[in-house]
């Protein structure tokens, strides 16, 4: 809610099984379907589990900068082939899934939502945090950087959707650097599989700096 943005949320289940989370939120926030969602958003923020990509409105997210926050997870999502084997992403296939008239750009999907949730800060404190983004419109890249400065972020961009698998599930970029301890102190996290007292540990700053060189070592 920072940045006095007003949120319309959705899910699988109907806007009434919103009505806490939306009262706990505030008047800036309502509730609706993922169709309206999509309609009314200036940015829309897809966070759903990777398998239900296709299920998702098309027809309302023409034109729309669409922040996909997903990450592919085998257990969770069933087997995909084609990101199994490495030959595209998650991001692009939801973009092919949407058509090219919406502009996928994926983001957050590196950082922990409790994490995200504190580290936000003014522009030009020392210790503000950047996020990377990949998508292949810059227009929407342009835009999607102005969401991440009002909600208190800086942004790296990692160039085109493809390059997202640089900061994917396993790449040093993940999840590990907003933390309190050095990246290297973890292995490859993946997702929903965090080492014990990941998320206990406090919330740590991680620079455009420090975020360009993790993704500078991602094999591509
Ligand atoms: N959790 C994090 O901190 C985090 C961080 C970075 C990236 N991610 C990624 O973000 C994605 C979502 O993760 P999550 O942890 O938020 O999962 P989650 O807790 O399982 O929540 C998923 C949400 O998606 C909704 N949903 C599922 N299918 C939908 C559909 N077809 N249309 C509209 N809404 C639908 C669900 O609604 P119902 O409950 O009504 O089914 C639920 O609200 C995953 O790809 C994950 O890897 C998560």
């Amino acid at each position: 809610m920072n940045g006095g943005l007003h949120i319309v949320l959705s899910n699988s289940r109907g806007p009434q099984t919103l009505a806490n989370l939306v009262a706990e939120l505030g008047p800036r926030a309502r509730a609706a379907t993922a169709a309206e969602a999509a309609a009314a958003g200036d940015w829309v923020v897809v966070t759903v589990p990777f398998k239900a990509y296709d299920s998702l409105p098309r027809e309302p997210l023409a034109s729309k900068t669409v922040i996909d926050t997903s990450n592919y997870s085998p257990q969770r999502d069933g087997g995909i082939q084609a990101l199994d084997n490495g030959s595209t992403t998650s991001s692009e296939l939801l973009q092919q899934y949407l058509g090219e008239s919406a502009h996928v750009v994926k983001a957050f999907n590196n950082i922990h939502h409790q994490h995200l949730a504190v580290l936000n800060r003014p522009a030009g404190a020392e210790d503000r945090t950047a996020l990377p983004i990949a998508g292949d419109n810059t227009e929407a890249k342009r835009h999607a950087t102005e969401l991440f400065g009002i909600l208190g972020y800086d942004t790296v961009d990692a160039g085109p959707l493809a390059q997202g698998r640089r900061f994917a599930p396993g790449t040093p970029a993940y999840g590990a650097p907003y933390t309190e301890l050095p990246s290297e102190s973890f292995g490859s996290l993946a997702p929903g599989s965090a080492p014990a007292g990941f998320l206990s540990l406090q919330a740590g700053p991680a620079s455009a700096a420090e975020i360009r060189a993790l993704l500078a070592k991602a094999q591509n």
